[in-house]
């Protein structure tokens, strides 16, 4: 297994973000990841890359990538990890390039940071026209405010994968884009990925996204995944409440608007989780029992696990 999570839990003072969560992402594979807003999917990802700013911490679980313990291992030798092993493309361009630095500049310094190119200059150029940047020389020169910013995700991803990352995990690398390039960025990562074995965490609030581009689905809620299971079968048979509330919400075009169903209320934040299924307020399955306690994830089929005491549903 390349990465394996195992019951991470990150608190920010005394409030947990992510509460017990554990993934595996094998090689050349995706996971995708699914929730709400304030769920905690970047807080997952920035835990498992150690980039939490105070006060944010990891409080129990464990972090491993290719058999080393990601929590033991020293600042130094995790800086030379992350960047080169373990690539982020972050949720907001536009705070993780520099305006005042040259999209070549920035490029060409990640690469010297990690000493992982013997002609920094040529890397750089590569990466940039293997995201399909036309002119890829040219755009070494511009700032990122002159770039669009579908070209601005683009060059993320191409700093990204300068490194030719194990595994890199993308948090929302599509949502501020239009469909068109969306649908761009999503078959690059494809591409990559069949070209380099890469595996990747594709973290999104769309469904659409997960169908197209996941093998395993994570859903989570308030802190927790509440089901798991591979792509097919979260599709074909999903066992979790929330699940199908975000399936109900699926725009569909032989639907009338009207009656689409989108899920009444939104995600409790941590200081709010009640101490039951923190999924129960929302549910229209609910019944007293749900009230009692958070419930576990079961194994319902082979591969498929859900946290809903009434599943299957
Ligand atoms: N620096 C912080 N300090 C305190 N609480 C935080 C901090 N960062 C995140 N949180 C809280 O942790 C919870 C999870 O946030 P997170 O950003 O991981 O959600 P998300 O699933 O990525 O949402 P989105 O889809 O909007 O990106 C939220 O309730 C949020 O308010
Ligand atoms: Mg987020």
């Amino acid at each position: 297994m390349l990465l394996t999570v195992e019951g991470l839990a990150t608190s920010f003072g005394r409030m947990r973000a992510v509460d017990g969560v554990s993934i595996a992402v094998p090689a050349g594979r995706t996971l995708g990841i699914v929730g709400e807003s304030g769920c905690g999917k970047s807080v997952l990802s920035l835990s498992i890359m150690r980039l939490l700013a105070a006060p944010g911490s990891i409080i129990a679980g464990g972090i491993t990538f290719d058999g080393q313990d990601l929590l033991a291992m020293p600042q130094r030798a995790m800086r030379r990890l992350r960047g080169r092993d373990i690539a982020m493309i972050f949720q907001e361009p536009m705070t993780s390039l520099n305006p005042v630095h040259t999209v070549g500049a920035q490029i060409i310094e990640a690469l010297r940071a990690h000493d992982a190119a013997a002609d920094p200059r040529a890397t750089a150029i590569a990466a940039l026209t293997r995201v399909r940047i036309p002119d890829a020389a040219a755009a070494m020169d511009k700032f990122p405010h002159q770039l669009s910013g579908g070209m601005r995700q683009r060059v993320m991803i191409a700093m990204a994968i300068a490194c030719i990352p194990r595994l890199l995990i993308a948090d929302e690398p599509t949502t501020a884009l239009d469909v068109t390039v969306q649908a761009q960025i999503l078959e690059l990562l494809r591409d990559l990925q069949a070209e380099t074995g890469m595996g990747l965490i594709l973290i999104t609030h769309d469904l659409g996204v997960i169908a197209e581009m996941a093998d395993e689905v994570a859903v989570m809620y308030a802190g927790r995944i509440v089901e798991s299971a591979s792509a097919q079968d979260l599709f074909d048979d999903p066992q979790h409440p929330y699940t199908l509330g975000l399936l109900g919400s699926i725009p569909r075009l032989d639907l009338d608007r009207a009656r689409l169903t989108a899920i009444e209320g939104t995600v409790p934040p941590p200081h709010a989780w009640p101490p039951g299924c923190r999924f129960a307020p929302r549910c229209p399955f609910a019944i007293t029992a749900c009230d009692a306690a958070p419930p576990p994830l079961r194994e319902l089929s082979p591969g498929h696990q859900a946290a809903c005491i009434r599943a299957p549903l």
